[in-house]
């Protein structure tokens, strides 16, 4: 992929392993209404939470690779597991086009709240067994403790728009019991589905926890980051661009779920077409 001339007319690309990445692109465009956002949904390979750390690699490499396509200023990793696996084969395939992804904005923020700096992390088992929460936050701060939680079937969960369903509550309390027991004070919610939950999570964690949303927290990042590049857009609205590898029967009202209003025009990417990327 050939190095292309950027300026703060350029959009910003954005993926995810599906439509979780929705909750990225809303805070994005609440917080920078001017930038033209365009996102890719690998909806035909999700999830990539329960996949090996290769096959996230690659497919991580043929989503920037698609995106670079559309000239991007900058590229939003939204998918907390490919942050935690494969960043640094984004960074590669993106050569010299910034990149951003949710595990340090995550872990920065939750630092910043934390006052015991005993922080829980609850992700997919991919980004838990990665160790890329622990990592960053162990990086930024030598008297952090963190305890980490594998929460697999919130993805379904919020997908199902079981945000708050009673089952909801009961697999939360069973998933958080030893996290609220090595008495956390910040809990992440590294997976882009989470903050859907954020509700039932609070709720089971108690008003003392502070939720870390990373979709906020990487959204304040690209806005600094587009400030000290100087790319900021100053144009005129533009709805977002949303690319998707398949179009299951229910995406429209998930990705309303994500997103928070209805998506009128979306459009497919073929795998074909995702694999050629990669050979170019
Ligand atoms: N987007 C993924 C993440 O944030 C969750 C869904 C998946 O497993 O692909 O980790």
């Amino acid at each position: 992929v050939a190095i292309h001339t950027i300026s703060p007319h350029s959009p910003i690309g954005i993926f995810d392993s599906g439509v979780g990445g929705l909750t990225v692109l809303r805070t994005i465009k609440a917080m920078l209404p001017n930038e033209h956002l365009i996102y890719f949904g690998d909806t035909a390979r999700v999830p990539y939470g329960t996949k090996s750390e290769p096959t996230v690699r690659k497919y991580a490499i043929e989503d920037a690779k698609l995106l670079l396509r559309y000239a991007p200023k900058l590229i939003v990793v939204a998918c907390n597991t490919v942050s935690a696996l494969a960043l640094d084969s984004v960074q590669e395939t993106a050569k010299g086009i910034g990149v951003l992804g949710v595990i340090k904005a995550g872990a920065k923020c939750a630092l910043e709240k934390s006052a015991d700096k005993r922080i829980g992390v609850i992700g997919t088992q991919a980004t838990i067994s990665s160790y890329a929460y622990q990592r960053e936050l162990h990086q930024l701060s030598k008297d952090v403790q963190v305890f980490a939680k594998a929460c697999p079937l919130f993805v379904p969960l919020a997908e199902e728009g079981f945000a708050q369903h009673e089952a909801t509550k009961l697999i939360a309390k069973e998933y958080l019991a030893e996290l609220l027991d090595s008495r956390i004070d910040t809990l992440i919610l590294g997976c882009t589905h989470y903050p859907l939950l954020k509700s039932t999570i609070q709720e089971v964690v108690g008003e003392t926890v502070v939720l870390i949303d990373s979709a906020e927290a990487v959204a304040q990042d690209v806005k600094t980051h587009l400030s000290q590049q100087e790319l900021l857009s100053f144009d005129s609205p533009k709805p977002p661009r949303v690319l998707v590898s398949d179009m299951p029967q229910r995406f429209q009202s998930i990705a309303e779920r994500f997103l928070g209003f209805r998506l009128h025009h979306l459009e497919l990417v073929s795998l074909d077409d995702l694999s050629a990327y990669a050979d170019s």
